[in-house]
């Protein structure tokens, strides 16, 4: 069987896409065979140096506006796109042409602390300011809209009363690295059948 070949969408450090990077390794049913962002700096390129991945940039514009990223998702053979820490929405066209087959991670419990402009340490902040007693990861298919595709997996973290918002994500991070490259690999399992075998 040919490997199912995975496209990582990531907009900043990449270390989950790193940490999924490793989980792969040696398991000759799965490829990462491209790492993608909309940021020509993000600190994921250095990482996909590191690790042997072709990375490349489309700009936010390119992204949203031309069909660049379905000619690079083509060129590349992806059957799987993992979104981790991608801040962009995914257009229609590539939700569309990539059916069950993108998940994202989203650093909270969702429906909570989810939409448009909530990434990163902006989550963590307001579970925080919240006075929330726990939160934790979501993975989620991805569909038109930011955060509201089916949810696959949660798991949770408590949050002290004294914790900064630092704490909180590291917290999360260490969730996202425990989950996401396993829950991953059970949604392959799922949608690719001969995935199992
Ligand atoms: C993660 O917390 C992810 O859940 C969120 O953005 C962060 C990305 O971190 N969407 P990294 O780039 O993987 O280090």
């Amino acid at each position: 069987m040919n490997p199912i070949r995975l496209a990582i969408f990531a907009s900043g450090s990449g270390s989950n896409a790193e940490n999924i990077y490793h989980y792969f390794s040696g398991n000759d049913k799965v490829e990462i065979a491209l790492i993608l962002s909309d940021k020509s700096q993000a600190f994921v390129h250095q990482r996909a140096i590191k690790m042997g991945v072709v990375s490349k940039t489309l700009q936010a514009a390119v992204f949203k506006e031309s069909d660049e990223v379905l000619s690079l998702l083509n060129e590349y053979r992806i059957d799987f796109i993992v979104l981790a820490g991608f801040l962009l929405l995914i257009p229609a066209k590539l939700v569309q042409a990539f059916p069950n087959k993108i998940v994202n991670i989203h650093p909270a419990l969702l429906p909570k602390f989810g939409g448009k402009g909530m990434y990163g340490d902006r989550v963590h902040k307001a579970v925080v300011d919240a006075g929330e007693k726990q939160t934790g990861i979501t993975i989620h298919y991805v569909n038109e809209n930011y955060d509201e595709g089916q949810v696959v997996f949660q798991a949770t973290c408590p949050v002290e009363s004294t914790d900064t918002s630092e704490e909180v994500a590291n917290k999360v991070h260490a969730l996202e690295y425990k989950h996401f490259p396993k829950v991953i690999e059970l949604i392959l399992a799922k949608e690719f059948e001969a995935y199992s075998r």
